[in-house]
Order: C-alpha cells, then sequence, then structure tokens
C-alpha cells in the first residue's frame, strides 16, 4: 500500500529522514466470513449469498487473536465476504479492540443501518472503509445489485453522523474510471476521511474478469488526477488519508511526477520511498481467510502457506522454508524480466507478484501490471 498523501506532505513540507521504525508485526487482514449479500465482478474472495461451510468458529477465531497478539501483530482488518453478515462480528470486533489492536472495518456498506449504528459507533473501529466502485448505476452494475450504491451511501453518512473516521475504496477498471472525477468530488461533498485507490488485482473473479483491468494510458491519467486531488486537498489544509492498492508502481510514478513539478524536492522523496521499500505482501502484510488459511497477502487464496487449526499463524508467518514465502521476503527479491533489470526495485519491490503468477505461471516474473513506460525504469 502506498501512503500518497504522506509523501505529498514530504513534498510541502519535508521532515527530517530518521532511521524508519520496524513495524511490530505484519497487519492482518482477516477473511472472517465468505459470504455475501453482493456478487461484486471482481471479487477475489469469489463471494455469493451462501453458506461456505468450514469456517472458523468463535473459539478458534479468539484463539488466533490470542496468537496474533503475542506476536505483536499491530492491526486487524476485519473483513469477508461481508463482515457485517458474520453473527459475532460485534463481539470479535470488541474483543480485538480491548486486547489493544488498532482494528478498521473493511465493509460493503449496504448493511450499516439505522437499527445497528450505534452498536457500530460504541465499538470504536479505528477506520471504517466502504467500497464504492463508481457512482449510482455504475457501481451497481459493477456490484451487479441494484439499489447498492444508495444503501452504501447511507451507510457511509450513518457512520460520518457518529463521527466515525469513514472512507472509501474504490477498484479501478476500464468500466468505471469514467467517474473518478466524480469520486473525487464525492470526498468533498460527504467530507471524506480517506480515499483508497485499489488497482485490480488477479484473484478470484477479479482473474476470470482481467480483461476489464484499466489500460497502461487509463492509469496514468488516474493517477495525475489523484497526485493533483492530493496536492489540493493538502494545500487546503484537509489532510484527507490518500493511499493506493495493489500497484507499488505507483509510488515511482510520483517520484517521476515530483521531479517533474517540484525538482528541488525529488531527492529527499526518493529517499523517503526508498525507506518505505514497496510491496510488503509475506513480510508486513498477512491474509487469513475465512477456512483458516494464511496467505501472503488477501490475492493469494491459491496458494495455502498453512491452516490455523493445525499451527499457529506466528510459526505459519515465520517458516521461510515454503518458497514463496522466502522469495516474499528476501531483499531483494528474485526477480525476473522488467521487474528484475528495473532501477525502482527498491521502491517498489517488485510490485504485485500474484500478476505475474496468473499471467506467467512463475511470481517472479515481471509484473504484467506496471504501467511506467521503459524509460522510467531504465
Ligand atoms: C473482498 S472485499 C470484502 C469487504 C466488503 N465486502 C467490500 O466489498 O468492501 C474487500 C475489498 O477488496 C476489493 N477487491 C475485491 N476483489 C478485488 C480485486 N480482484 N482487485 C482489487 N480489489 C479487489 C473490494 O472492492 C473491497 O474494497
Ligand atoms: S467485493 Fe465485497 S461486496 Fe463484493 S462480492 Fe466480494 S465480498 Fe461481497
Amino acid at each position: 500500500m502506498f501512503r500518497l498523501s504522506q509523501y505529498m506532505r514530504e513534498v510541502l513540507h519535508p521532515t527530517p529522514l530518521k532511521t524508519p521504525r520496524k513495524p511490530s508485526g505484519p497487519v492482518v487482514i482477516w477473511n472472517l466470513i465468505r459470504r455475501c449479500n453482493l456478487t461484486c465482478k471482481h471479487c477475489y474472495t469469489t463471494s455469493a449469498d451462501i453458506d461456505f461451510p468450514g469456517e472458523l468458529m468463535l473459539g478458534e477465531i479468539y484463539q488466533v487473536m490470542d496468537d496474533l497478539r503475542d506476536f505483536h501483530v499491530p492491526v486487524l482488518i476485519l473483513s469477508g465476504g461481508e463482515p457485517l453478515l458474520h453473527p459475532d462480528i460485534f463481539a470479535i470486533s470488541r474483543r480485538a479492540k480491548n486486547m489493544g489492536f488498532y482494528v478498521a472495518l473493511s465493509s460493503n456498506g449496504t448493511l450499516i443501518t439505522p437499527a445497528n449504528i450505534d452498536e457500530i459507533a460504541e465499538i470504536g473501529y479505528q477506520y471504517i472503509g466502504v467500497s464504492l466502485d463508481g457512482i449510482g448505476e455504475t457501481h451497481d452494475t459493477f456490484r451487479r445489485k441494484q439499489g447498492s450504491f444508495a444503501a452504501s451511501m447511507d451507510g457511509i453518512r450513518l457512520c460520518r453522523e457518529k463521527g466515525i473516521k469513514a472512507g472509501i475504496r474504490f477498484t479501478l477498471t476500464q468500466d468505471n474510471a469514467k467517474d473518478f472525477p466524480a469520486m473525487l468530488q464525492l470526498m468533498d461533498d460527504e467530507g471524506l476521511d480517506k480515499f483508497y485507490l485499489s488497482h485490480l488485482n488477479y484473484g478470484g473473479r477479479g482473474n476470470k474478469n482481467r480483461k476489464d483491468d484499466a489500460a497502461f494510458k487509463m492509469t496514468r491519467q488516474i493517477m495525475d488526477s489523484l497526485f493533483e486531488a492530493c496536492l489540493s486537498w493538502e494545500r487546503q489544509g484537509l489532510h484527507r488519508e490518500v493511499v493506493t492498492g495493489n500497484n507499488d508502481a505507483d509510488a515511482v510514478y510520483f517520484l517521476h511526477w515530483v521531479k517533474e513539478n517540484y525538482p528541488d524536492r525529488a531527492e529527499h522523496v526518493e529517499a523517503k520511498l526508498r525507506q518505505w521499500g514497496g510491496n510488503a505482501s509475506g513480510v508486513n502484510v498477512a491474509n487469513i481467510d475465512n477456512l483458516g488459511n494464511v496467505h501472503p497477502d488477501t490475492f493469494w487464496w491459491h496458494y495455502d502457506l498453512g491452516n490455523v487449526r493445525d499451527r499457529k499463524f506466528s510459526e505459519i508467518w515465520r517458516d521461510t522454508s515454503d518458497p514463496l514465502m522466502a522469495g516474499l521476503k528476501a531483499r531483494p527479491r528474485p526477480l525476473k524480466g522488467r521487474c528484475g533489470s528495473c532501477r525502482f526495485q527498491a521502491i517498489c519491490n517488485g510490485n504485485t507478484r500474484v500478476r505475474a503468477q496468473q499471467i506467467y505461471a512463475d511470481p517472479w516474473q515481471e509484473d504484467p501490471g506496471c504501467y511506467l513506460h521503459d524509460d522510467e525504469i531504465a
């Protein structure tokens, strides 16, 4: 995940380079349930409104949470399917908060209603991210449910009324790029705290529908508008969080933008980006699926590292006898093709390995989603 707004602040108000703090443990994205009331075209969990047998029981979830705390995991992102369909979501969330985790909820927002908003507010999630993949009909078509845009907006507004930090996650494809300016406008109209641009990743239905991925030229235009919006929000003192996911080449593209627009800040921003170090799958980002399988990140559901019913998460995560984990944790990673020869490996860290694996059947091949031109990486 590339924290664009953080680096935009470095452009406007540089801060000294300090030795970076090593995270205490990985951020864990936990798909507690696979059931969902929507069936989005791109969904990596291939969710639907059916029961998926064999999911972790409450007692097992609590045992895993204890292990995660002992392993110093700082952040739990509770996801699904739709996490609000989990019968124990509030009990799990409350316990996680009491254990000291930073707890975020990743929801489609349609099930945040006047009936449950008080309980949601009382839990004290540090952040609620709601997916919005366009405005009105665009979103409803993408998410394959009429009325879902209106329901998600109602959910977001309820969160804002209760003072909960809330924002939107937008997954970019050819189908919804045209709505991008309106999505940025929505941030202003609704006074939202965070915008997450998610590039399409090739997992589940997102892999089946990967032909819908935005073309490179389109992605570059969208990134340019995001940079301008982020800069304008910073200048207005709004300090919104703007982050991007599933394409660490965004950081390199941003560096080129800085070189072009703020050349005297480029060296500083480059040093800060090198400290960040790019893609963190298998290192500082982890995933546990609904069945308890552990993956290097959410888009590797076709590749299990182990199951928390057999082995503790903390053991699975440290075990580099798995070749994928060994490669992901290596610095530099054993990259090939364009990624192997890229000048900015230290910033991007080889981007999204699952796309390479899905296209070339080799996780170390170049990421086919890198939209940088050859002369920008040479
Ligand atoms: C799987 S959903 C679960 C939470 C909730 N149901 C929702 O839709 O927000 C988590 C996030 O992943 C995003 N997502 C799903 N499949 C994706 C893919 N193939 N590439 C990129 N993002 C994806 C969704 O849009 C959503 O923002
Ligand atoms: S992306 Fe979220 S809302 Fe859409 S089907 Fe998947 S889990 Fe459900």
